[in-house]
């Protein structure tokens, strides 16, 4: 009998598969491939490259410093890809990109085949992005070596809110971005490290006094760190009134400190 499906299935275009090896073993991630859950295949473009040399690189028209991934080769990677196990999301890597995003992981963890496309050197052809390119994703306002990273970045973020792959179902519901805010601090045993304490209200047992706690100091967090995400997802009624009820406690000290 044939193994199911696997809920996600990725390509990765890359001329360094090798870069991937221990991140595909690792954690929840490894687990899920070996449990059939996500499917990673990868292919390199140097494979399809002509000549004894297989060059898969050469200098930009125009002119210019550094070398530009020649279309030709990857092209045929995805072609052949795609000819064998069929159509993708075909996401290019590059910092010229839209960023990337909690939101955009949803929307791609939605999908059933998502091929990532690595560039290297200076760049890849710019009829790679024309051509094949569904969307051109950055991961941030800097420059890597290649799309390699990026493309891990985009692979455990979407990973993780596919059904069976995180431990715990819950987990991806509380957390950080979900509803433009970071996420309030956590901590577990032991109750007091280093003279810190754990704030006395997680200690409480109360839950309605806990959530409480817990989106006031997202809130806080949230202004603190990141003022654009309350300009981008002004503050809620609810959160008004909270930030209205005054300060809740905040860290317990230690007897020590006391
Ligand atoms: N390749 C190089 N830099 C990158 C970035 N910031 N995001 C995605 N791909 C990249």
């Amino acid at each position: 009998m044939s193994s199911p499906a696997p809920l996600l299935d990725v390509e990765l275009v890359t001329l360094f598969p090798e870069m991937f090896d221990s991140f595909l073993r690792a954690s929840l991630l490894g687990k899920a491939i070996d449990g059939g859950v996500v499917r990673v295949n990868r292919t390199n473009p140097r494979d399809f490259a002509p000549g004894r040399h297989r060059q898969v690189d050469d200098s930009p028209y125009g002119g210019g410093p550094g070398m530009i991934l020649r279309p030709g080769p990857v092209a045929a990677a995805i072609e052949a890809v795609e000819a064998e196990r069929g159509r993708a999301h075909r996401l290019l890597l590059s910092p010229s990109g839209r960023l990337f995003d909690q939101a955009l992981a949803g929307e791609l963890a939605g999908r059933c085949r998502l091929m990532f496309i690595c560039g290297r050197y200076e760049g890849l052809d710019e009829r790679i992005a024309e051509l094949f390119a569904d969307e051109v994703v950055s991961i941030g306002d800097y420059v890597l070596a290649g799309g390699e990273m990026a493309a891990a970045v985009l692979i455990e973020a979407v990973a993780r809110l596919v059904p069976g792959v995180l431990g715990c179902e819950t987990s991806t519901v509380d957390e950080s971005f979900s509803a433009g805010r970071l996420e309030y601090p956590q901590w577990t045993r032991p109750p007091t490290f280093r003279g810190l304490a754990v704030p006395e209200v997680l200690l409480s047992g109360n839950h309605a006094q806990v959530a409480k706690w817990r989106g006031l100091e997202s809130l806080r967090r949230t202004q603190a760190r990141r003022p654009d995400l309350i300009e981008r997802h002004p503050l809620t009624e609810h959160e008004t009134m909270l930030v209205q009820g005054g300060p809740t406690q905040r860290r317990r000290r230690s007897p020590s400190e006391r």
